[in-house]
């Protein structure tokens, strides 16, 4: 699902790159190792931090990032024109990801599940386009959060079949991963790392 325009302004400023750079990457990578190496994918890159941050911070070799919103993948192609052929960036959905079977080392979440409808079916596809032992690594929105009426008024999530951190990472245990770590903030976010078995 699309973002509204409060949100993706929430998004796409210089705060939301701060967090994801000083808090939330920092934590997947205490959770899970620098494992992020080879070639990663970023799905639902917004404007392309992500993908940034696993190229600098983890040390991808590539990265490939897509996001179901063109504006969007418009400005991570901007953004990522610095690393040249490293990062290629296209329109695409997490629920069908066009990639083949055990393409990616790692695969990078920075809060986009929780906006696919289906997402369950995200879940199962970031399992099949990892490599056998590739990495997991999800910073994520649970029901908690998008349940709250304030955050119902201010943006716009799917509402049905939503998660907590339990259900989150059960999903993840019932595709075929192991959970190496996993911490969450207030019922109201978490941050998982997992290894496809
Ligand atoms: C909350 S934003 C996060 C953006 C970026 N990852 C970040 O952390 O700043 C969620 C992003 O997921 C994208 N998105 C929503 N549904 C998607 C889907 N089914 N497939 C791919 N991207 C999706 C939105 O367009 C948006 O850019």
């Amino acid at each position: 699902m699309l973002l509204n325009w409060l949100e993706r302004a929430a998004v796409n400023n210089p705060l939301r790159s701060a967090l994801q750079r000083r808090v939330g990457a920092k934590k997947l990578i205490r959770l899970g190792g620098t494992q992020a190496t080879g070639r990663v994918l970023e799905i639902g890159c917004g404007r392309g931090v992500g993908a940034d941050i696993a190229l600098s911070d983890f040390g991808a070799t590539s990265v490939d990032a897509f996001d179901l919103d063109p504006r969007m993948v418009k400005q991570a192609k901007c953004y990522l024109n610095k690393h040249g052929d490293k990062a290629h960036v296209w329109v695409g959905d997490a629920s069908a990801i066009s990639a083949p079977d055990s393409t990616y080392d790692a695969v990078l979440d920075f809060a986009i599940i929780h906006h696919v409808p289906e997402w369950r079916l995200a879940v199962r596809e970031i399992q099949r386009v990892l490599k056998p032992g590739g990495y997991f690594y999800g910073e994520e929105v649970l029901r908690a959060f998008i349940d709250h009426p304030i955050a119902r008024r201010l943006f716009m999530h799917p509402q049905n079949d939503r998660f907590d951190a339990a259900e989150f990472t059960n999903e993840l245990e019932s595709v075929g991963f192991k959970v190496i770590g996993k911490e969450e903030l207030w019922g109201l976010v978490t941050w998982v790392a997992a290894r496809k078995l």
